[in-house]
């Protein structure tokens, strides 16, 4: 089955997928001998999702192989479709793909006949991580109902955003946008950070994605860190037990402190380490289902 969105699936297999991440946590086996092969194909660029998907496909004992988009035919002009159905003819048996397009994978379904794992289009939907961050603060806090969460940045060009706003609301969470003007969205719920962060269960924090934009922010990055950033003054006023959470790259003195980075309440490293038994939850279902 093709895992493309969150929208796709129920509350309930949602919470199935993050049940079978903590299985794998805890030790579960799943080998599939070598016989699957996973082909990730990366037409932008990303160091978590990429090789979190290649460590998970690789810890399921599948092979993997990785698509080199700069030395591709792409550079002739083929197109997406027929360079995924290109690998479909090698005989891949599951594909992982990013690409700059939002849902790019409409023009591919139905007509693939390999499960395809969105790992992110443009700024539309980002599902594996989505997941590894619900797997974070189920981990955390046993629970998803009643809990409040602050994005806080680059809300409209965030595919993260995007597919935490969703699924988050579906699953009884309060969400609250903050930051600055120019990212703000119509329809989410915004706050002044500085009025919700004493209320709040999780600080998400998000980079500025300045490859998505020419000059939409011209705040210089010190006036950006001192009006949205997470700096430790604002830590010290968030909840005993809140956490700070980022999907990373993040921009130490942008939008968080250096030193706010690897704080008591960060859960940033725990996040990425996440993403592989998510991934590999993922590459599962993808591949029996
Ligand atoms: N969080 C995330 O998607 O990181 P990468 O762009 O490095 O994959």
């Amino acid at each position: 089955m093709n895992i493309l969105s969150l929208e796709d699936f129920s509350v309930e297999e949602i919470n199935e997928i993050l049940d079978s991440a903590n299985e794998f946590i805890n030790g579960k086996k799943v080998d599939y001998q070598g016989k699957k092969v996973i082909a990730n194909l990366f037409f932008e660029p990303s160091t978590r999702t990429h090789y979190s998907f290649e460590k998970a496909a690789l810890n399921l004992n599948c092979k993997t192989m990785n698509f080199d988009e700069v030395n591709s035919s792409t550079k002739k002009g083929e197109s997406l479709y027929d360079t995924i159905k290109t690998f479909e003819m090698l005989g891949v048996d599951g594909f992982v793909i990013r690409h700059t397009q939002n849902a790019y994978y409409n023009e591919l379904v139905g007509k693939i006949n390999v499960p395809i794992l969105n790992a992110g289009d443009g700024t539309g939907n980002h599902p594996s991580q989505s997941l590894l961050d619900l797997l974070t603060i189920k981990r955390q806090f046993g629970k998803f109902e009643g809990l409040k969460i602050v994005i806080v940045g680059d809300i409209i060009h965030s595919r993260v955003a995007h597919s935490n706003i969703k699924v988050m609301q579906r699953l009884g969470m309060t969400v609250y946008t903050s930051g600055p003007e120019e990212f703000r969205e119509e329809g989410y719920n915004f706050v002044e950070l500085d009025k919700i962060i004493n209320e709040v269960d999780i600080v998400m924090l998000l980079r500025v994605q300045h490859e998505r934009h020419k000059s939409l922010m011209e705040m210089p990055l010190e006036e950006y860190h001192k009006k949205y950033g997470l700096n430790m003054e604002r830590v010290n006023k968030m909840k005993e037990d809140a956490i700070i959470m980022h999907p990373a790259p993040f921009n130490r003195g942008v939008e968080i402190a250096d030193d706010v980075v690897e704080c008591s309440k960060s859960k940033i490293f725990e996040q990425m380490k996440n993403g592989v038994f998510v991934r590999m939850a993922m590459i599962q279902k993808a591949l029996e289902e």
